[in-house]
């Protein structure tokens, strides 16, 4: 494994392992206090972030290493037209390990193709969070004791919400999981994680758009924000963005063992009322991130490459399923702001002929 860029590159022994390792961390901090000596970690940051940039750059100085890096694109060469290829080809030169951030979807899949160190998926866009999903899995793990026979509501902004997309990822391989998707209809779970991984993998799953009815079966009620900043009409997120608030009149009828969870920041769809609840657990998750985010380094590095001349940091080329037939039509994908960059699709469903974006994994339409 080079990086991290989708949470499906990991199998359920490497998750376990890493939670393995994060245990261990957190049972003998003094261990490792030195494993990452001499290391450099870059965390570029192009969109706002408090929990998962913080959480990697403690997670590097608990490992005895250092942190290079920007909070905020604005200071970087992108206001210059600079390439997220060329950036990432830079940092490269000087990082043993990246973590990106990027509002634009593909982002930091194209910068693990650009450059010799390992590039970690800190939330492209309203794709894919794999690291949250890490520090969900091991506040799972470690509050339930499983991830089998779990009934799992997924409640919120589930169309734009990344942490939930890489979050059924996956515990769609665990087979005896059931999913409740609650949403208001135009916030509904994107089509190809029901298809391509929740059907696929067999797993039953309902979807609703009432908490209330739904609350009784949870074992985890996995909260959302509503993503205001990816709704392209304002008067669409002020209607929609009080869909649901979590108060403690609503969970009378919840199990007095199911845990909520909740990637953070919140605004306002967990009362703070609910804080004081035993079954509350996303202060936890937040811990959990960062022991969660050294496991992932100390992997990622021990299988780095050492010594990398500048002049092996060449661009991995992207093959395309399609060969060329199809360009991406969602305009929040990379291949739309990204300068000669290859379309690329990957053919899905052979039968039904179906090909997604490499890159954001937009459906091709009309074939
Ligand atoms: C989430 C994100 O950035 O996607 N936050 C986080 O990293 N913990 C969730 C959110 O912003 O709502």
């Amino acid at each position: 494994m080079r990086g991290l860029i989708d949470i499906a590159e990991l199998s359920i022994e490497e998750l376990d392992s890493l939670m393995d390792v994060a245990e261990d961390i957190i049972a003998n901090p003094q261990k490792y206090a030195e494993s990452c000596k001499g290391k450099k970690l870059a965390t570029l940051f192009f969109e706002p972030s408090t929990r998962t940039r913080l959480s990697f750059e403690a997670a590097m100085y608990e490992l005895g290493g250092n942190v290079i890096g920007f909070s905020d694109g604005s200071n970087s060469s992108a206001v210059k037209g600079e390439s997220i290829a060329d950036t990432a080809r830079v940092v490269g030169c000087y990082a043993d390990i990246i973590a990106m951030r990027h509002f634009i979807e593909g982002a930091p899949f194209v910068a693990d193709r650009n450059c010799m160190a390992p590039v970690i998926n800190a939330g492209d866009g309203g794709h894919n969070h794999p690291t949250q999903t890490l520090a969900d899995l091991l506040t799972i793990r470690r509050e339930k004791g499983t991830f089998s026979g779990l009934t799992v509501g997924f409640c919120g902004d589930l169309k734009y919400g990344r942490t939930v997309h890489s979050l059924c990822t996956a515990l769609a391989r665990y087979k005896d999981v059931r999913f409740v998707f609650i949403a208001p209809k135009e916030l509904r779970i994107p089509s190809y994680l029901i298809y391509e991984v929740i059907e696929k993998n067999g797993i039953e799953y309902v979807e609703c758009e009432s908490l209330e009815e739904a609350m009784p079966s949870l074992d985890i009620l996995y909260m959302t924000r509503v993503q205001g900043e990816r709704f392209d009409s304002k008067e669409e997120y002020e209607r929609l963005k009080d869909s649901y608030i979590l108060t403690t009149d609503k969970l009378q009828t919840a199990k007095s063992d199911m845990i909520i969870l909740h990637p953070l920041p919140r605004v306002n769809e967990i009362s703070v009322e609910v804080d004081y609840d035993s079954r509350a657990c996303y202060f936890k998750q937040v811990l959990n991130g960062k022991y969660m985010r050294m496991a992932l380094i100390l992997k990622l590095l021990e299988g780095a490459k050492q010594g990398i001349s500048a002049d092996a940091v060449r661009p991995k080329p992207i093959s395309d399923d399609a060969q060329g037939k199809y360009v991406c039509d969602n305009p929040k994908c990379i291949t739309h702001t990204e300068q000669e960059l290859p379309q690329a699709f990957r053919l899905v469903d052979k039968e039904k002929n179906i090909f997604r974006c490499k890159y954001c994994e937009t459906r091709v339409k009309n074939i």
